[in-house]
């Protein structure tokens, strides 16, 4: 029976196919779909749920600090879904933290949401499955219907208007390929200018290249599921580094343009493809999101190196080493 609270940890996910482009905004429904390794608990969110019938309005606390009107009314988006399933009234105090910078690239709002869906449905004494927890945290972020599930994860566009057939599933288990490290190299911990969901919408409306990028993107999806089923590294590093730079070249072309990497990120993506180039081999891919932030995809065997290099770019400030996660997990206060 549920007491009306939970805590969980959710991780955020990193993607190697993007998603940008909404086709429905209100209920995230994407353009195409994206695929992603969920990241391990080296960065993680920590969100407790409190339904409290003596709460006139719901709550929301971010890193320490009452979160504003908007921020709260985006967790109510999930919050209204728990309660009306659960068939409660009380609104909800929600507590949630991040050990890693918010808004900068790294995907707090999909630790966050994914952490906030669990959470809430177990406070509310909710059993959902993977695929309705899914459907669920994508409603307050897009990228956080990845996050309720571990290892490497495709979060299948769907057709359908409602969205009922636009969520995640599992390719793989973080055990089918432990030996891939994600060094986050943070070239800027500060909040980024523009949100995901504005850049997106007006990439959409005004990009040519993004027209492109989407006839592009299928045969993508299907040499990275290839890629990760037979751990094929080459093909993986390869793959990530173009979507990574279709994705930002699609944003370039928008008017307004819309930029977010800084002279920093450049640079990491040129010594990425020398130290390729000079080896022979993929040693290293690149990938970035809605930020300047870089995420380095490796294999544990290449971590050291590829850590040193990052550390020697000047405008590098911290560098996180994640391996691959296996999901969320309730956790105590
Ligand atoms: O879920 P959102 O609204 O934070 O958008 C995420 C978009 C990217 O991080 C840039 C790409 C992705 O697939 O995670």
């Amino acid at each position: 029976m549920a007491d009306g609270s939970s805590t969980w940890v959710a991780t955020p996910n990193i993607a190697l196919i993007k998603y940008w482009g909404r086709r429905d905004a209100a209920l995230n429904l994407p353009c195409n779909s994206s695929i992603s390794i969920t990241l391990g608990e080296e960065v993680q969110t920590k969100t407790s749920v409190d339904f409290d019938p003596k709460l006139a309005r719901d709550e929301l606390f971010l890193n320490g600090k009452k979160a504003g009107a908007e921020e709260t009314k985006r967790a109510a988006r999930v919050l209204n879904v728990v309660r009306e399933k659960a068939g409660i009234a009380a609104k909800a105090r929600v507590v949630s933290s991040n050990n890693f910078p918010t808004k900068a690239g790294i995907a707090s709002s999909a630790s966050g949401f994914a952490a906030l869906a669990c959470a809430s449905c177990d406070a509310a004494g909710l059993k959902m499955g993977r695929k309705e927890l899914s459907i669920l945290a994508r409603m307050g972020s897009g990228s956080a219907c990845r996050s309720v599930l571990g290892g490497f994860v495709e979060w299948k566009a769907g057709k359908q208007r409602g969205g009922r057939d636009s969520y995640s599933v599992q390719l793989a288990q973080k055990s089918h390929w432990k030996g891939i490290v994600d060094i986050v190299a943070i070239t800027d911990a500060g909040r980024k200018k523009i949100g995901s969901e504005k850049g997106m919408d007006i990439t959409v409306k005004t990009s040519k290249l993004f027209k492109k990028r989407l006839l592009e993107v299928p045969s993508r999806l299907s040499r990275m599921r290839r890629a990760i089923r037979e751990r094929d590294f080459e093909a993986l590093a390869a793959l990530c580094m173009e979507d990574s730079d279709s994705m930002h070249a699609s944003m370039a072309e928008s008017r307004p343009p819309i930029v977010y990497l800084n002279e920093t990120s450049k640079k990491i993506m040129r010594v990425v493809r020398e130290m390729n180039a000079r080896g022979g081999r993929s040693v290293a891919g690149y990938t970035f999101d809605a930020g300047p932030n870089a995420h380095v995809i490796t294999r544990k065997k290449d971590a050291k190196k590829v850590g040193a290099m990052l550390r020697k770019i000047r405008g590098v400030e911290r560098l996180f080493t994640c391996g691959v996660g296996g999901g969320p997990r309730k956790a105590a206060y």
